[in-house]
């Protein structure tokens, strides 16, 4: 049976610990905040609109869709600002798409996860994750105790709402798939779950279905409140109309989908699990498609700042930087190029030592078929047999002469 393992982040967010990878999707500081600090600030997406009408987007490793979901919520918040700047009346734009058009490929091999995206709050004022379903040490250090939550984001409600739609349209079998509904319905995952969301998805899945008199009442209700009388439903119509944006999730292994896509993205999103877990997403071979995939003036970006995942871009042909975080005054990942001029802070010569040194050994998987264990076998092996000297020898000779 399909289980899941959520638990309430520092921003109120829902995250999520996977059993297998032994790993969390989500920063126990904040699932919203991470996507809001480690792709969607550092995409400088306020440039890229000053020279650009439409944007691609691949978010690889969508998961529960917090990358997406903050940069649509960053998008509309601005372009809304922007049009009300403008004085421009909203009622009067038509679907000609005038300003920007975006589109959003979203990949994840976990169907459930996908499905389930827009159903996650992210609102919670107080978090207690004190009926956890699992247990993992370093998340119950963090997250035993009742603490008010920090937010810096917000997220809207019509962003999971206009999700949802796009989810329905895209995949109309999710009203049949039964291992879905059934987690959906699971009161263990209530306190999760946003209930209008949830009343919302039930009154598009009875839409669905053929109508009876009193299925059709039932619906008539559900549309007066939904279009009535909800706020966030009217909020959500309004940017629905003014900007009809593509959105499709890919659900499946991510090397072979990305082997058939023939689009060119303007932004990468790659948020794997830790290359340890999962080296397939993290080789040169599989950084080698990426390249095919991205625009001559577009980015990748990443959380990792892993001296083998940083070697790995340069091997398959990117300039590399790294992500600087302004709010902590850190560097909080890795950013790949085809361009030297579009990256702001290059790597340092302490980041470029560490890449000649065993630790900058990268992944490979030339087939793009392997498994993960494979893949750490071949690497370990990689690395037993270099000559480089390892990186604990570096740092300290590199300290020394500093
Ligand atoms: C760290 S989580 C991503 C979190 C996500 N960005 C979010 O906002 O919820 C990693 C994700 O990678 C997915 N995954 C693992 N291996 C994959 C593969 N080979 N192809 C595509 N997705 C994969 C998992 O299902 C999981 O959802």
């Amino acid at each position: 049976m399909y289980e899941l393992y959520p638990y309430f982040t520092n921003d109120g967010s829902v995250g999520l610990y996977s059993p297998e990878a032994d790993d969390i999707y989500h920063s126990t500081y904040g699932a919203l905040t991470e996507a809001y600090e480690k792709f969607i600030l550092p995409a400088n997406f306020e440039d890229f609109f000053k020279k650009h009408n439409e944007i691609k987007i691949l978010d690889i490793c969508y998961g529960i869709g917090y990358n997406t979901k903050s940069f649509l919520n960053y998008f509309f918040e601005n372009f809304e600002k922007k049009l009300s700047d403008l004085n421009i009346n909203i009622d009067a734009i038509g679907t000609d798409n005038k300003f920007n058009k975006i589109s959003i490929t979203a990949i994840d091999s976990d169907k459930n996860l996908v499905y389930l995206s827009p159903f996650f709050r992210c609102d919670k004022k107080t978090i207690f994750n004190n009926k956890l379903n699992f247990y993992n040490e370093k998340i119950s250090k963090l997250l035993n105790k009742k603490t008010k939550t920090k937010t810096r984001y917000k997220l809207n409600k019509h962003i999971n709402m206009i999700l949802l739609k796009k989810i329905i349209k895209t995949h109309p079998d999710i009203f049949e798939d039964q291992e879905f509904n059934k987690i959906l319905k699971n009161k263990k995952y209530n306190r999760y779950f946003d209930k209008n969301i949830c009343h919302l998805y039930e009154f598009y899945k009875k839409q669905g279905i053929k109508y009876t008199l009193l299925r059709r009442l039932n619906a008539f209700l559900h549309n007066i409140y939904y279009r009535n009388l909800s706020k966030s439903y009217k909020k959500a119509a309004k940017y629905l109309r003014l900007n009809e944006f593509d959105f499709e999730a890919k659900i499946g292994d991510a090397r072979q989908i990305i082997k058939e896509d023939q689009n060119v993205y303007n932004f990468i999103f790659l948020d794997a699990f830790t290359p340890a877990k999962c080296p397939c997403l993290w080789t040169i071979d599989f950084f080698k498609l990426l390249h095919k995939n991205l625009d001559d003036n577009g980015m990748i970006l990443t959380y990792s700042n892993s001296a083998a995942i940083r070697n790995a871009f340069i091997q398959a042909g990117f300039w590399v930087g790294k992500i600087y975080n302004k709010e902590n005054d850190k560097f909080t990942g890795t950013i790949a190029t085809k361009k030297l001029e579009l990256i702001k802070f290059g790597l340092s010569e302490y980041d470029l030592g560490l890449i000649k040194t065993k630790a900058g050994i990268p992944y490979r998987d030339e087939t793009l078929k392997l498994d993960n264990e494979a893949i750490i076998s071949r690497h370990n092996k990689d690395v037993e047999q270099s000559n480089l000297i390892s990186s604990s020898k570096f740092i300290k000779t590199y300290r020394g002469c500093k």
